[in-house]
Protein backbone atom coordinates (compact mmCIF):
# COMPACT_ATOMS: atom_id res chain seq x y z
CA UNK A 1 0.00 0.00 0.00
CA UNK A 2 2.83 2.43 1.25
CA UNK A 3 4.84 1.16 -2.39
CA UNK A 4 1.35 2.29 -4.19
CA UNK A 5 0.45 5.27 -2.52
CA UNK A 6 4.22 6.77 -1.30
CA UNK A 7 4.20 9.28 0.77
CA UNK A 8 0.34 10.41 0.07
CA UNK A 9 -1.41 8.28 2.92
CA UNK A 10 0.61 10.00 5.13
CA UNK A 11 -1.13 13.36 4.54
CA UNK A 12 -4.28 14.13 5.35
CA UNK A 13 -7.36 12.59 3.58
CA UNK A 14 -10.84 13.20 3.02
CA UNK A 15 -13.07 13.71 6.31
CA UNK A 16 -15.77 12.08 4.25
CA UNK A 17 -13.83 9.02 3.58
CA UNK A 18 -11.12 7.57 1.09
CA UNK A 19 -13.20 6.79 -2.07
CA UNK A 20 -12.17 2.94 -2.88
CA UNK A 21 -13.50 2.74 0.55
CA UNK A 22 -17.05 4.00 -0.02
CA UNK A 23 -17.25 2.69 -3.43
CA UNK A 24 -16.54 -1.19 -1.47
CA UNK A 25 -18.68 -0.35 1.68
CA UNK A 26 -21.43 0.79 -0.81
CA UNK A 27 -21.21 -2.22 -3.12
CA UNK A 28 -21.27 -4.72 0.12
CA UNK A 29 -24.15 -2.80 1.63
CA UNK A 30 -25.73 -2.93 -1.56
CA UNK A 31 -25.29 -6.19 -2.46
CA UNK A 32 -25.35 -8.45 1.56
CA UNK A 33 -27.65 -5.96 3.35
CA UNK A 34 -30.16 -4.88 0.20
CA UNK A 35 -29.02 -1.49 1.34
CA UNK A 36 -29.76 0.96 -1.73
CA UNK A 37 -26.72 3.64 -1.64
CA UNK A 38 -24.06 5.24 -3.36
CA UNK A 39 -20.49 5.70 -2.53
CA UNK A 40 -21.47 9.59 -1.94
CA UNK A 41 -23.38 8.27 1.16
CA UNK A 42 -21.18 7.36 2.49
CA UNK A 43 -19.05 8.42 5.45
CA UNK A 44 -16.21 6.75 7.26
CA UNK A 45 -15.80 6.91 10.96
CA UNK A 46 -13.87 5.33 13.46
CA UNK A 47 -17.21 3.25 15.07
CA UNK A 48 -20.62 3.28 15.80
CA UNK A 49 -20.02 4.96 18.73
CA UNK A 50 -18.93 7.84 16.77
CA UNK A 51 -21.46 7.77 14.67
CA UNK A 52 -23.88 7.98 17.33
CA UNK A 53 -22.00 10.96 18.90
CA UNK A 54 -22.14 12.61 15.80
CA UNK A 55 -26.20 11.46 15.22
CA UNK A 56 -26.26 12.78 19.16
CA UNK A 57 -25.10 16.35 18.10
CA UNK A 58 -26.37 16.89 15.14
CA UNK A 59 -30.28 15.75 15.31
CA UNK A 60 -30.76 16.55 18.74
CA UNK A 61 -30.74 19.36 20.54
CA UNK A 62 -30.24 19.88 24.60
CA UNK A 63 -33.53 19.10 26.79
CA UNK A 64 -35.19 17.58 23.54
CA UNK A 65 -36.71 14.23 23.18
CA UNK A 66 -34.48 11.24 21.72
CA UNK A 67 -36.70 7.53 21.09
CA UNK A 68 -34.62 4.69 22.04
CA UNK A 69 -35.57 1.30 22.11
CA UNK A 70 -36.16 -0.69 25.67
CA UNK A 71 -34.55 -2.22 26.78
CA UNK A 72 -31.53 -1.10 24.41
CA UNK A 73 -27.88 -0.45 23.65
CA UNK A 74 -25.95 1.29 26.46
CA UNK A 75 -23.43 3.12 24.03
CA UNK A 76 -26.20 4.85 22.46
CA UNK A 77 -27.85 5.91 25.71
CA UNK A 78 -24.56 7.57 26.71
CA UNK A 79 -24.16 9.35 23.54
CA UNK A 80 -27.81 11.06 23.86
CA UNK A 81 -27.08 11.43 27.30
CA UNK A 82 -23.59 13.34 26.60
CA UNK A 83 -25.88 16.35 24.49
CA UNK A 84 -28.39 16.34 27.20
CA UNK A 85 -31.29 14.56 25.27
CA UNK A 86 -33.94 13.68 26.75
CA UNK A 87 -34.36 9.60 26.77
CA UNK A 88 -37.78 8.79 25.89
CA UNK A 89 -38.04 4.58 25.72
CA UNK A 90 -39.98 2.65 23.50
CA UNK A 91 -40.87 -0.74 24.64
CA UNK A 92 -39.57 -3.88 22.77
CA UNK A 93 -41.88 -7.43 22.31
CA UNK A 94 -40.27 -10.33 20.79
CA UNK A 95 -40.06 -8.78 17.57
CA UNK A 96 -38.55 -5.90 18.25
CA UNK A 97 -39.92 -2.18 18.60
CA UNK A 98 -43.51 -1.99 19.67
CA UNK A 99 -45.14 -0.14 16.63
CA UNK A 100 -48.14 0.80 18.53
CA UNK A 101 -45.81 2.82 21.27
CA UNK A 102 -44.12 4.29 18.53
CA UNK A 103 -47.30 5.92 16.93
CA UNK A 104 -48.74 6.64 20.49
CA UNK A 105 -45.88 8.41 21.11
CA UNK A 106 -46.43 12.40 21.49
CA UNK A 107 -43.22 13.30 23.19
CA UNK A 108 -42.33 15.33 20.10
CA UNK A 109 -39.10 13.22 19.54
CA UNK A 110 -37.61 14.11 15.41
CA UNK A 111 -35.39 10.70 15.88
CA UNK A 112 -35.46 6.82 16.99
CA UNK A 113 -32.93 4.94 17.49
CA UNK A 114 -33.34 1.06 16.47
CA UNK A 115 -31.06 -2.04 16.06
CA UNK A 116 -33.86 -4.02 13.65
CA UNK A 117 -31.87 -6.82 12.61
CA UNK A 118 -30.74 -8.13 16.16
CA UNK A 119 -32.24 -6.32 18.77
CA UNK A 120 -29.61 -5.37 21.25
CA UNK A 121 -30.01 -7.06 23.91
CA UNK A 122 -33.25 -9.69 23.04
CA UNK A 123 -31.87 -10.75 19.40
CA UNK A 124 -35.18 -10.08 18.24
CA UNK A 125 -35.68 -9.55 14.24
CA UNK A 126 -37.86 -6.91 13.07
CA UNK A 127 -40.11 -8.43 10.34
CA UNK A 128 -40.67 -7.18 7.06
CA UNK A 129 -44.29 -6.08 7.88
CA UNK A 130 -42.73 -3.80 11.50
CA UNK A 131 -39.96 -2.24 9.13
CA UNK A 132 -42.47 -0.88 6.36
CA UNK A 133 -44.43 -0.10 9.05
CA UNK A 134 -41.43 1.70 10.83
CA UNK A 135 -40.26 3.70 7.73
CA UNK A 136 -43.81 4.83 6.97
CA UNK A 137 -44.35 6.42 10.56
CA UNK A 138 -40.66 8.18 10.07
CA UNK A 139 -41.71 9.56 6.13
CA UNK A 140 -45.28 10.67 7.28
CA UNK A 141 -44.53 12.40 10.74
CA UNK A 142 -40.88 14.09 9.65
CA UNK A 143 -38.78 11.77 11.49
CA UNK A 144 -34.92 10.46 11.36
CA UNK A 145 -34.57 6.24 11.81
CA UNK A 146 -31.13 5.55 12.90
CA UNK A 147 -30.65 1.93 12.24
CA UNK A 148 -28.07 0.49 13.85
CA UNK A 149 -26.62 -2.74 11.98
CA UNK A 150 -24.13 -3.73 14.09
CA UNK A 151 -23.58 -7.33 13.49
CA UNK A 152 -26.43 -8.31 10.89
CA UNK A 153 -23.36 -10.29 9.43
CA UNK A 154 -23.92 -13.18 11.77
CA UNK A 155 -27.58 -14.86 11.14
CA UNK A 156 -27.75 -18.38 11.82
CA UNK A 157 -31.48 -19.52 11.22
CA UNK A 158 -34.29 -18.20 8.55
CA UNK A 159 -33.28 -15.66 6.21
CA UNK A 160 -31.58 -12.76 6.50
CA UNK A 161 -33.85 -9.21 6.03
CA UNK A 162 -32.98 -6.51 3.98
CA UNK A 163 -32.14 -3.88 6.07
CA UNK A 164 -34.55 -0.96 6.77
CA UNK A 165 -32.11 1.80 5.02
CA UNK A 166 -32.79 -0.60 1.72
CA UNK A 167 -36.63 -0.68 2.29
CA UNK A 168 -36.61 3.39 2.69
CA UNK A 169 -37.54 5.01 -0.77
CA UNK A 170 -38.12 8.16 1.48
CA UNK A 171 -34.39 8.79 2.74
CA UNK A 172 -35.63 8.94 6.41
CA UNK A 173 -32.73 6.45 7.42
CA UNK A 174 -29.49 6.73 8.75
CA UNK A 175 -27.53 3.15 8.78
CA UNK A 176 -24.51 2.26 10.76
CA UNK A 177 -21.94 -0.24 10.54
CA UNK A 178 -18.75 -1.16 12.21
CA UNK A 179 -16.10 -3.69 11.46
CA UNK A 180 -15.39 -3.96 15.14
CA UNK A 181 -17.84 -7.54 14.87
CA UNK A 182 -16.66 -8.60 11.02
CA UNK A 183 -12.88 -7.34 11.78
CA UNK A 184 -11.53 -6.41 15.28
CA UNK A 185 -12.78 -3.74 17.96
CA UNK A 186 -8.97 -2.58 17.71
CA UNK A 187 -9.22 -1.82 13.91
CA UNK A 188 -11.78 1.33 14.89
CA UNK A 189 -13.82 2.16 11.35
CA UNK A 190 -17.19 2.14 10.96
CA UNK A 191 -19.00 3.81 9.17
CA UNK A 192 -22.75 6.13 7.88
CA UNK A 193 -25.11 5.57 4.91
CA UNK A 194 -26.72 8.48 5.11
CA UNK A 195 -29.59 10.24 3.46
CA UNK A 196 -28.82 12.74 0.95
CA UNK A 197 -29.21 15.77 2.76
CA UNK A 198 -27.28 14.95 5.45
CA UNK A 199 -24.23 14.41 3.94
CA UNK A 200 -22.62 17.81 4.03
CA UNK A 201 -23.35 18.36 7.94
CA UNK A 202 -21.91 15.07 8.95
CA UNK A 203 -19.13 15.69 7.33
CA UNK A 204 -17.96 18.79 8.10
CA UNK A 205 -18.89 17.95 11.84
CA UNK A 206 -16.76 14.84 11.57
CA UNK A 207 -14.25 17.38 10.11
CA UNK A 208 -14.19 19.51 12.95
CA UNK A 209 -14.08 16.29 15.59
CA UNK A 210 -11.52 14.13 14.07
CA UNK A 211 -10.41 15.08 10.74
CA UNK A 212 -10.41 11.40 9.21
CA UNK A 213 -9.72 8.17 8.96
CA UNK A 214 -5.93 7.01 8.92
CA UNK A 215 -5.50 6.46 5.24
CA UNK A 216 -3.32 3.51 5.37
CA UNK A 217 -6.21 1.88 7.23
CA UNK A 218 -9.10 2.56 4.88
CA UNK A 219 -6.81 2.09 1.31
CA UNK A 220 -5.75 -1.60 3.33
CA UNK A 221 -9.60 -2.34 3.76
CA UNK A 222 -10.92 -1.55 1.08
CA UNK A 223 -8.03 -3.57 -1.47
CA UNK A 224 -9.44 -6.41 1.04
CA UNK A 225 -12.88 -5.98 0.29
CA UNK A 226 -12.53 -5.39 -3.30
CA UNK A 227 -10.05 -8.79 -3.71
CA UNK A 228 -13.21 -10.90 -2.07
CA UNK A 229 -11.34 -11.62 1.35
CA UNK A 230 -13.76 -9.42 3.60
CA UNK A 231 -16.59 -11.76 2.63
CA UNK A 232 -14.80 -15.07 2.30
CA UNK A 233 -14.00 -14.23 6.22
CA UNK A 234 -17.62 -13.38 7.37
CA UNK A 235 -18.52 -16.47 5.40
CA UNK A 236 -16.05 -18.36 7.53
CA UNK A 237 -16.62 -16.88 10.50
CA UNK A 238 -20.55 -17.28 10.45
CA UNK A 239 -19.56 -20.86 10.52
CA UNK A 240 -17.15 -20.89 13.11
CA UNK A 241 -19.78 -18.40 15.50
CA UNK A 242 -22.64 -21.05 14.75
CA UNK A 243 -20.74 -23.88 15.97
CA UNK A 244 -19.93 -22.00 18.98
CA UNK A 245 -23.73 -20.76 19.66
CA UNK A 246 -25.00 -24.51 19.10
CA UNK A 247 -22.40 -25.76 22.00
CA UNK A 248 -23.27 -22.45 24.05
CA UNK A 249 -27.24 -23.28 23.63
CA UNK A 250 -26.49 -27.49 24.31
CA UNK A 251 -24.17 -26.57 27.12
CA UNK A 252 -26.92 -24.14 29.11
CA UNK A 253 -29.85 -26.44 28.79
CA UNK A 254 -27.67 -29.40 30.00
CA UNK A 255 -26.17 -27.39 33.02
CA UNK A 256 -28.21 -24.36 33.41
CA UNK A 257 -31.85 -25.34 32.10
CA UNK A 258 -33.58 -24.93 35.35
CA UNK A 259 -31.76 -21.38 36.11
CA UNK A 260 -32.05 -19.17 32.99
CA UNK A 261 -33.96 -19.73 29.81
CA UNK A 262 -31.95 -19.14 26.78
CA UNK A 263 -33.52 -16.91 24.27
CA UNK A 264 -32.57 -17.95 20.88
CA UNK A 265 -31.74 -14.85 18.64
CA UNK A 266 -31.69 -15.91 14.70
CA UNK A 267 -28.23 -14.48 14.92
CA UNK A 268 -25.76 -12.27 16.82
CA UNK A 269 -22.77 -13.05 18.65
CA UNK A 270 -24.62 -12.75 22.19
CA UNK A 271 -27.06 -14.89 23.70
CA UNK A 272 -29.42 -12.97 26.66
CA UNK A 273 -30.78 -15.43 29.00
CA UNK A 274 -33.55 -14.75 31.88
CA UNK A 275 -33.15 -16.32 35.26
CA UNK A 276 -35.85 -18.45 36.34
CA UNK A 277 -38.20 -17.18 39.46
CA UNK A 278 -35.83 -17.35 43.13
CA UNK A 279 -32.23 -16.67 41.06
CA UNK A 280 -30.68 -13.16 41.79
CA UNK A 281 -29.05 -11.25 39.25
CA UNK A 282 -26.90 -9.78 41.33
CA UNK A 283 -26.24 -12.21 43.34
CA UNK A 284 -25.08 -14.92 40.19
CA UNK A 285 -22.79 -12.63 38.73
CA UNK A 286 -21.03 -12.06 41.66
CA UNK A 287 -20.88 -15.77 42.47
CA UNK A 288 -19.62 -16.24 38.97
CA UNK A 289 -17.20 -13.70 38.92
CA UNK A 290 -15.59 -15.01 41.96
CA UNK A 291 -15.20 -18.75 40.12
CA UNK A 292 -13.72 -16.32 37.17
CA UNK A 293 -16.59 -15.85 34.97
CA UNK A 294 -17.61 -12.80 33.42
CA UNK A 295 -21.02 -12.35 33.00
CA UNK A 296 -22.86 -9.22 31.89
CA UNK A 297 -26.20 -8.25 33.55
CA UNK A 298 -29.61 -7.45 31.59
CA UNK A 299 -31.30 -5.49 33.94
CA UNK A 300 -29.19 -2.32 33.18
CA UNK A 301 -30.30 -2.46 29.96
CA UNK A 302 -34.07 -1.38 30.90
CA UNK A 303 -34.97 1.71 31.14
CA UNK A 304 -37.60 2.42 34.23
CA UNK A 305 -38.56 0.16 37.05
CA UNK A 306 -39.91 -2.81 34.73
CA UNK A 307 -36.25 -4.86 34.44
CA UNK A 308 -35.63 -8.76 33.71
CA UNK A 309 -33.31 -10.36 35.42
CA UNK A 310 -30.74 -12.12 33.39
CA UNK A 311 -27.51 -12.17 31.67
CA UNK A 312 -25.78 -11.36 27.69
CA UNK A 313 -23.77 -14.46 27.20
CA UNK A 314 -21.23 -13.22 24.34
CA UNK A 315 -19.13 -16.51 22.97
CA UNK A 316 -17.27 -15.01 20.01
CA UNK A 317 -14.15 -15.05 21.53
CA UNK A 318 -14.40 -18.08 23.42
CA UNK A 319 -13.51 -21.92 21.97
CA UNK A 320 -15.59 -24.64 22.32
CA UNK A 321 -13.55 -26.02 25.15
CA UNK A 322 -13.62 -22.93 26.90
CA UNK A 323 -17.69 -22.31 26.50
CA UNK A 324 -18.31 -25.73 27.36
CA UNK A 325 -15.85 -25.40 31.00
CA UNK A 326 -17.49 -21.90 31.70
CA UNK A 327 -21.13 -23.48 31.74
CA UNK A 328 -20.03 -26.18 33.83
CA UNK A 329 -18.16 -23.94 36.65
CA UNK A 330 -20.68 -21.57 36.28
CA UNK A 331 -23.21 -24.43 37.14
CA UNK A 332 -21.26 -26.09 39.79
CA UNK A 333 -20.49 -22.38 41.74
CA UNK A 334 -24.50 -21.69 41.37
CA UNK A 335 -25.73 -24.84 42.74
CA UNK A 336 -23.18 -25.32 45.38
C1 LIG B 1 -25.66 -2.42 19.69
C2 LIG B 1 -24.22 -2.16 19.32
N1 LIG B 1 -23.94 -1.29 18.35
C3 LIG B 1 -22.66 -1.08 17.95
C4 LIG B 1 -21.59 -1.72 18.55
C5 LIG B 1 -20.18 -1.54 17.99
O1 LIG B 1 -19.65 -0.40 18.32
P1 LIG B 1 -18.24 0.16 17.81
O2 LIG B 1 -18.27 0.24 16.31
O3 LIG B 1 -18.24 1.49 18.45
O4 LIG B 1 -17.15 -0.75 18.29
C6 LIG B 1 -21.83 -2.59 19.60
C7 LIG B 1 -20.68 -3.21 20.29
O5 LIG B 1 -20.73 -3.77 21.33
C8 LIG B 1 -23.18 -2.83 19.97
O6 LIG B 1 -23.45 -3.72 20.96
Amino acid sequence: MLKEHRTNVLLHGDPQGAEPLRKAIAAYLNLERGAKVYPEQILVLSSTRQSLFLCAQLLVDAGKPILLENPGYFGARKAFESAEARIVPIDVDEQGIRMALLRADRSGANCLYVTPSHQYPTGATLPLERRLELINWAAENGKWIIEDDYDSEFHYEGLPTACVQGLDKYQRTLYLGTFSKTLYPGLRIGYMALPHELVKAFTYARSIMDGHTPQILQLTLARFMEDGHYNSHVRAMRKLYAGRRAVLLRALGQHLGDVVTALRPEGGLQIPCLLAEGWSEEKTIRQAEAAGVQLAGLSRLYAGEQKRAGWILGYASLTDYEIETAVQRLASVLKR
